[in-house]
């Protein structure tokens, strides 16, 4: 069977470090996982956290990057071409369908947030965020929300931005922008950092990400990490299996893996450095939720001396991170539409963007004008992060590991990863047996239907996976083909 050619590569070694760094490191790093640590106690969460993405993302990862590599093309044609060539059934294209309206979704709220970023660099430089406590910053807020032309206004700003980069091509325009940006964040980060060094909070911002408290280790904190980990690395929403499609031959996906997934986690931890010691530094409390960097910390910046300065810093340094990734979610679509029905990328991403404005502006609306409109419960807004958080990126998780650990010709993974036998073997291990149980866990327990406490009671995890392990092993060579009929 000839391999698919590749339409478009990186230009550079780094572009896909980059480009996919550019697509972990966001809204993700900056915000949330700030207010998750400082929700969940500090040291222990970012110790699980830290588990959690050795033990699943980065095999997870891994597989991602060799189908996309592979297959040479969109989440629906890459894997149509590793199942064909594995004489598989044509179904599993699903997978990359849903992973490829997952990935759209989440654009559709996170524009809205990230809107929240450029909003706030502009409100900073205006002054409009000099206020005196937490609840005036908390009104200033509410008033932005309620404001439907304002606050769809920044959104309509950045997704027109992210089409923009988008509509230029893969190298024009994705590897052109991240190339200058992503050094740009790492710059503005450390400066951040230093400054947050010179706070006065530093040492107490220190301990609180890293002093390990056991008996802060619970069953919602592992499981708040371990979806938090699938969401930071941009996992089953087909921005990395699209962006692992540009990756020339020869180039180590492990290695490449394990750069994204440490700059990844660096920016996390040093975004926690950044932020928690302004936060001591001024007295407030790091368990304030979402609200966390959009209330507290403009105030504190008030508080410091050249904090306006620092503070537009920050807001940029957060709109830039957000951008990057935003651009990753669509490119699954636009490289689709491009490739599948021959559209141009130009028309691709005018046709994409068109639905993400009128999905985007609709989730917009869920903070003002169609607040009242909750079916089922929930606005749409928050349907959307429900949707693909709770449901779309767990089960496409646990497809994509099956797919790559059970159904795909053992050549394939053999061939694109090219690890020596230990590491293959571990890789494997990982995608047949520890991923699909750790994450079905996290899935269960998210809808409330496990029945027990994953850390207390964690024997029952490790007796399904060695379960499973037998069983996949004993009776995976007689059952498989038969049911492939080979
Ligand atoms: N990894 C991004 C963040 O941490 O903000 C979010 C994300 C990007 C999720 C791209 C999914 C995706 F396809």
């Amino acid at each position: 069977m000839t391999r698919e050619k590749p339409k478009n590569l990186w230009l550079s070694r780094w572009g896909f470090i980059l480009a996919a760094t550019g697509s972990a490191v966001g809204l993700g790093n900056i915000w949330k996982f700030p207010y998750i640590t400082g929700e969940y106690g500090g040291g222990a969460f970012v110790l699980m956290y830290l588990a959690c993405i050795l033990a699943i993302g980065i095999p997870v990862m891994m597989t991602e990057i060799a189908i996309g590599r592979r297959g040479r093309g969109s989440p629906i044609d890459a894997i149509g071409r590793v199942v064909r060539e594995s004489s598989g059934n044509p179904l599993w294209k699903a997978v990359g369908g849903m992973a490829m309206l997952a990935g759209f979704m989440i654009l559709c709220f996170y524009v809205v947030v990230a809107g929240w970023a450029f909003a706030y660099t502009w409100k900073m430089l205006d002054g409009s965020l000099a206020a005196t406590s937490v609840d005036t910053l908390g009104q200033v807020f509410s008033q932005h929300n309620a404001n439907p032309w304002q606050l769809g206004g920044w959104s309509v700003l950045v997704s027109l931005l992210t089409l923009a980069i988008v509509a230029k091509g893969v190298q024009q325009g994705i590897e052109n922008a991240v190339r200058w940006m992503m050094p740009g964040l790492a710059v503005m980060l450390l400066v951040l950092v230093g400054y947050a060094f010179t706070s006065g909070g530093f040492s107490a911002g220190f301990d609180f990400l890293f002093s390990f408290d056991a008996s802060k280790i619970t069953g919602e904190a592992l499981l708040a990490a371990l979806g938090h980990a699938f969401f930071t690395l941009s996992l089953a929403s087909g921005a990395i299996l699209t962006y692992g499609s540009y990756i020339p031959d020869g180039q180590s996906i492990a290695r490449t893996t394990f750069v994204v997934a440490l700059c990844d986690t660096s920016v996390a931890l040093l975004a926690g450095l950044a932020i928690f010691p302004i936060i001591f530094a001024n007295g407030m409390s790091p368990g304030a939720g979402p609200g966390l960097i959009f209330m507290s910390l403009p105030l504190a910046f008030q508080q410091m001396p050249f904090g306006t300065a620092f503070g537009v810093l920050f807001f940029a340094m957060v709109s830039i991170a957000a951008l990057t990734s935003a651009i990753s979610m669509i490119e699954a679509t636009v490289a689709y539409l491009n490739e599948k029905h021959g559209i141009s990328r130009m028309k691709s991403a005018v046709l994409a963007g068109g639905v993400l404005l009128v999905i985007s502006l609709l989730a917009m609306l869920s903070f003002n004008l169609m607040a009242g409109w909750t079916p089922l419960g929930k606005n749409l807004f928050d349907w959307l992060d429900y949707l693909t958080s709770r449901w779309m990126m767990p089960l496409g998780g646990i497809f994509l590991v099956c797919l790559a650990g059970y159904a795909l010709r053992d050549e394939i993974m053999r061939d694109e990863l090219g690890l020596p036998p230990l590491g293959y073997a571990l890789w494997l291990f990982m995608v047949r047996y520890v991923s699909p149980v750790l994450i079905m866990v996290v899935f269960l327990h998210a809808l409330g239907w496990l029945g027990f406490d994953p850390v207390t009671e964690w024997y029952w995890i490790v007796g399904a996976i060695g379960l499973l392990t037998v069983l996949g092993e004993v009776l995976r060579p007689r059952v498989l083909p038969v049911l492939a009929g080979r």
